[in-house]
């Protein structure tokens, strides 16, 4: 006799992502490229959220906020995620975040929110205004992730007290009221280039430092290359990989390298005697040509309203029915009372 097995279930990927408007060539070479691979992949399906809620814990301009929520998705689409192969939405528009996140309030300590670095760190910053959404914050994340039954969430190392608190939420509720939620895991993905900050090779590159210190997917071929050749290195002049010692060189060749799919002892090979010149110039190119393509698809999509309110409607149903499905499970458990809509 055969044996009959039920088609595994696919796996769920959730991230979120800050409504800034703008992704640097870190956040493109490091997530975004291969958030694309995972499309075509038949073991995942990809949730990825614009974080509209999270941005109000800070003071947001209205119209630029709404703007650049657009503009975070359409940059997305540029990049190559399919809004058909992938969920993509903004946050405010399933309600289930908010709900789950009220919810998730209630099982969750204060001494466990004090603990959070990010907190910390953003008190300190807007001293002028630590509201209780900023110390709730990783409660809203809780619930974005448990949601949809999320098994990986893609993130960064600042991000990683976040979800460990998500996870110390799921597995207290379903003590209480059984398997409810999935318990998440950080997914780290194929091991790919950490891109530096080009003015300070020993930081991440982030867009929230000053501009000359990043490379935006938008920035101009000129500004780019403007960028690149006053990029950091050092003063011995021998292009050579070395992390520790040599981090801004090595820095320009693990961009070479992460686009142009060669290996950067192949690179330091093909560069030997040559001068940091020769490569700063290289790897503007390189990021020019890479990113051109992409650019040029952006402001396509971005001039096309209609398609880009077509695509935020359709995958907020999407997100919504998932949504839906589980705050009824969530509801019931809880003994909130019966309601039909
Ligand atoms: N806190 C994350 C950040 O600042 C953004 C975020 C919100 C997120 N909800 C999430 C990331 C859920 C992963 C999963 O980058």
């Amino acid at each position: 006799m055969t044996e009959i097995t039920a088609p595994a279930k696919k796996k769920i990927i959730f991230s979120g992502i800050q409504p800034s408007g703008i992704l640097t060539l870190g956040n493109y070479i490091g997530a975004l490229r291969n958030w694309v691979k995972l499309q075509d992949d038949p073991e995942y399906d990809c949730i990825y959220c614009v974080v509209d809620l999270h941005a109000l814990t800070v003071r947001q301009n209205p119209a630029e906020l709404r703007r650049r929520c657009v503009e975070t998705l359409a940059l997305f689409i540029a990049c190559g995620l399919d809004p058909e192969k992938n969920i993509m939405y903004c946050q405010s528009h399933v309600s289930g975040h908010s709900e789950l996140g009220w919810l998730l309030g209630c099982f969750t300590y204060m001494g466990e929110l004090q603990r959070m670095t990010q907190f910390k760190d953003k008190s300190a910053k807007h001293a002028d205004n630590i509201n209780a959404g900023l110390f709730t914050y990783p409660v809203l994340m809780a619930a974005d992730i448990l949601l949809y039954g999320t098994d990986l969430v893609p993130i960064g190392a600042d991000q990683k007290q976040h979800l460990e608190i998500a996870r110390d939420i799921a597995l207290r509720f379903n003590n209480i009221y059984g398997d409810v939620f999935t318990v998440p895991e950080a997914y780290m993905g194929k091991a790919g280039a950490r891109i530096m900050s080009i003015t300070d090779p020993t930081r991440k590159m982030s867009k929230s430092d000053e501009p000359n210190s990043y490379i935006a997917i938008l920035d101009k071929p000129e500004d780019i290359r403007r960028k690149l050749k006053r990029a950091v290195t050092d003063s011995d002049g021998i292009i050579r990989y070395d992390r520790e010692n040599k981090p801004g060189v090595s820095n320009l060749l693990d961009i070479l390298a992460a686009i142009t799919g060669e290996d950067t002892d192949a690179l330091v090979a093909r560069f030997e005697g040559k001068g940091y010149g020769v490569l700063k110039d290289e790897v503007a190119e390189a990021v020019i040509a890479e990113l051109a393509p992409v650019q040029e698809r952006y402001y396509k999509i971005l001039a096309d309203k209609p398609f880009l309110e077509k695509v935020m409607q359709q995958n907020a149903e999407r997100a919504g029915k998932m949504a839906f499905k589980m705050m009824s499970k969530v509801h019931k458990k809880l003994g909130l009372a019966p309601y039909k809509l």
